[in-house]
């Protein structure tokens, strides 16, 4: 969690700028305290007998996050093989995993096989593939519920337009391939969208699911996805979590009494445990104005944080040298040689000069996991904030990480 002190910006009990003295700038880091906390929070409205929640990795493959949600008793939903890998490196027996793949290889199902975890089929093509390298095992299927709902239309993963999951109207088809490999279908899934703050979507999703229960006699499990948001803007209001948890709860509690068999409730959240638990720091290292704007550069950019230039998201961004001074207006940059690699434009900040911190808050998802090396530059390093401990969790990227799989003779 963060607070200000001395005009200054902590994350737990470290300043930003010591954080960034000590491990070097950019930097990621990450609250270990408010992961544990969301998960709690999100476990504790969750009223029903049989419930998993499967951490979304993808927001966040570092593998110490990975190890505090294991011990917090999460289970993984991985959307590929490498995500199953990092899952299983950080100890997360096979059967508390599910996959989730996109236009999945029979390579990666064979490297899944092999490692026994359950897949979650997302085409009548896979299932068709699938039933042919393995007759007479389990499957779950992702259904596209025929709605969707997210932050941003990049984020809609339900509805016709989406590529994911099986339709409502190939169920029959979807039964005879099943029935022709023997495979018993063990779970029904969704997951309509990321950043959804009002449960009313993600509730007609559900009950969308739910009219596919009494097609599968053998179903264990429904998953009903992810997509929990967080504010990320001042005008955005939380999601009201405990009654999207009794809405759920009683929602599937009376289904399961109707059908006659207890089935575990799945939920597959990764925004909402990490979102608010990480931020980017960066240094400013230039000021440069013209007759219109002033700009803020820093040492890091979209190559470490892309949610700006690729889904207009807001972070509020903090001074967190200097948190309350003279608030003057900025367009905060990064490094990289593209016009859209902004943080923010035209955002009131207190005054900021060049080697201030600047912390761009609730980066802990879909920030590190969706930097790259654009431009040729290092990934920043990550650090994890436990009590009083700050824990180097990835090193700083240098230049040989660069040149690490070319193939140079
Ligand atoms: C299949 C699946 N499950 C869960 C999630 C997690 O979404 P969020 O981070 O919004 O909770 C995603 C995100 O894209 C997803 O594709």
């Amino acid at each position: 969690m963060t607070s200000i002190r001395d005009n200054r910006l902590y994350i737990g009990v470290f300043s930003a700028d010591e954080l960034l003295e000590r491990f070097g700038s950019p930097l990621y880091v990450y609250d270990a305290a408010t992961i544990r906390e969301r998960f709690r929070v999100l476990r504790d409205v969750l009223i029903f007998p049989d419930t998993d929640l499967h951490y979304a990795c993808k927001a966040n493959t570092n593998v110490a996050i990975l190890r505090l949600l294991r011990e917090e008793g999460a289970c993984i939903d991985a959307v590929s093989p490498g995500e199953v890998y990092l899952a299983l490196y950080a100890g997360f027996a096979p059967d508390r995993i599910l996959f989730t793949g996109n236009n999945v290889t029979d390579e990666e199902m064979a490297y899944l096989l092999a490692q026994r975890i359950l897949i979650n089929i997302d085409s009548l093509s896979q299932l068709e593939r699938y039933g042919r390298m393995a007759p007479g095992t389990d499957i779950s299927l992702r259904i596209n519920p025929d709605t969707g709902s997210g932050h941003h239309d990049h984020c809609i993963t339900g509805g016709p337009d989406s590529k994911f999951g099986l339709c409502l109207d190939q169920l029959d088809e979807i039964r005879a391939l099943s029935d022709r490999s023997k495979l018993q279908v063990v779970g029904l899934h969704a997951h309509v969208g990321s950043g959804i703050l009002d449960a009313e979507p993600f509730m007609k999703a559900v009950d969308a699911l739910l009219g596919v229960v009494p097609y599968f006699a053998h179903l264990t499990f429904v998953d009903f996805g992810g997509g929990f948001g967080v504010p990320y803007a001042p005008d955005e209001r939380p999601l009201d979590i405990r009654d999207f948890g009794d809405r759920l709860s009683s929602r599937f509690r009376d289904f399961c009494a109707a059908y006659g068999r207890l089935l575990r409730l799945k939920l597959e959240p990764g925004r909402y445990l990490v979102a608010e638990a990480g931020t980017l720091l960066t240094r400013c290292n230039t000021v440069k104005t013209n007759r219109l704007k002033t700009f803020v550069g820093v040492d890091s950019g979209l190559h470490h944080l892309i949610r700006y230039p690729l889904y207009n998201a807001y972070h509020e961004i903090v001074n967190a040298s200097c948190v309350s001074g003279e608030l003057l207006v900025y367009d905060v940059c990064g490094q990289i040689c593209e016009s859209s690699d902004f943080f923010t434009r035209n955002r009131s900040i207190s005054c900021i000069r060049e080697g201030d911190t600047l912390a761009i808050l609730n980066a802990g998802a879909y920030g590190f996991a969706m930097s790259s090396n654009y431009n040729s530059r290092p990934r920043p390093a990550e650090v994890l904030i436990d009590g009083d401990k700050a824990q180097l969790v990835r090193r700083r990227e240098t230049f040989e990480d660069l040149l690490r799989s070319q193939i140079t003779d």
